[in-house]
């Protein structure tokens, strides 16, 4: 195959892109089976504090754009802390209503969509973000269940309405939970990665057997020198780990910065996308992979270099980690 998209459907997955309604042309649809929307979908863009809908027009662009050329979407994102607009800060109804009409807007059209994105919290410390409503953190109650059905929790209660929402309507979409420092079992440096047991303890709380409420796990993989960050050997076992639950995993918005590999791990960025295209393709449940952008001066980390094309405004050269990856799927 001569494009990731053809090459990724040969191996069995979706190889995809992040992209605003500028960037969709035909070179993005022979190179990418699937897109996010980077910004478009969020709720800054398009909630009301009411929980409808308003300027879906972007989105509607991309949504329309990957129909047409036979790509997935993936809907990114409805309950996040950051981007919310005015969606900050609002109860559980108000988000139930959102989650409700976000996903009736573009129905089978989206076959994933984020539901909750960066629940968690950083510093490695395996605990909830604050900023809407829970009262669990890692067993508060020490009864060893992390998810007790009488506690409040935003995360069941968000998957709860997007599940009864796909169920009535008789939705194919998949619903997701993503986050990020969560890739590797272990941290840089050795261990335990306790932002990556805190989302498996949620999956395995709402994301095994046939009611389960979370189809999906995102690894965000935005792989960079912060020691949580980095790419671990033990990556393609942490996927495992999430798949034998039963949930598909995808690698949503991968970037490898450059400098990797003059530090952390002593390989070339292409050597880097190598292994992580490996651990996906080893595992059959996982399911896909997206880069975060094009080329590396449109990235949200140009300086990084971290993406697999140069140039810009359509005007793009394949990197060595283009290649790599290329052979690799
Ligand atoms: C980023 C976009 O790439 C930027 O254009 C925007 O200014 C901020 O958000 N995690 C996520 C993505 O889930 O939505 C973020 O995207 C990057 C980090």
């Amino acid at each position: 195959a001569t494009t990731l998209r053809a090459a990724a459907a040969q191996a069995g997955l979706f190889f995809g892109a992040a992209a605003g309604p500028g960037r969709v042309n035909a070179f993005f649809s022979s190179e990418f089976g699937q897109l996010t929307p980077e910004n478009d979908m969020k709720p800054d863009a398009i909630a009301n504090a009411n929980g409808t809908l308003r300027n879906t027009g972007n989105a509607d662009t991309l949504v329309n754009f990957a129909q047409s050329n036979n790509m997935l979407v993936r809907g990114h994102t409805m309950v996040w802390y950051s981007q919310a607009g005015q969606l900050q800060g609002a109860n559980q109804s108000t988000l139930n209503t959102y989650i409700g009409n976000a996903l009736l807007r573009w129905g089978n059209k989206v076959a994933y969509w984020d539901v909750v994105n960066e629940a968690l919290a950083d510093n490695n410390a395996g605990t909830r973000r604050s900023q809407w409503p829970h009262t669990l953190d890692r067993d508060a109650n020490g009864d060893g269940d992390y998810f007790d059905a009488t506690d409040t929790d935003y995360i069941r209660d968000s998957f709860t309405r997007a599940k009864q929402v796909v169920q009535q309507n008789g939705l194919s979409t998949k619903l997701c939970i993503n986050d990020y420092d969560v890739e590797g079992l272990t941290v840089q440096g050795g261990g335990r990665n306790r932002k990556a047991d805190a989302l498996y303890d949620i999956v395995r709380a709402y994301g095994q057997g046939s009611n389960r409420l979370i189809d999906c796990v995102g690894f965000q993989s935005h792989f960079n020198d912060n020691p949580n960050s980095i790419i671990t050997d033990d990556l393609q076992a942490n996927i495992q780990r999430f798949a034998d639950l039963g949930v598909e995993v995808q690698l949503t918005e991968l970037d490898i910065d450059d400098d990797l590999s003059n530090n952390d791990i002593g390989q070339g960025q292409a050597e880097n996308y190598r292994k992580v295209v490996r651990a996906c393709l080893n595992v059959t449940r996982c399911t896909g992979i997206t880069v975060w952008g094009i080329a590396d001066s449109e990235s949200w980390r140009a300086s990084e270099r971290g993406l697999l094309f140069t140039g810009s405004n359509g005007n793009y050269q394949k990197k060595a980690a283009y290649t790599a990856v290329l052979e690799e799927l």
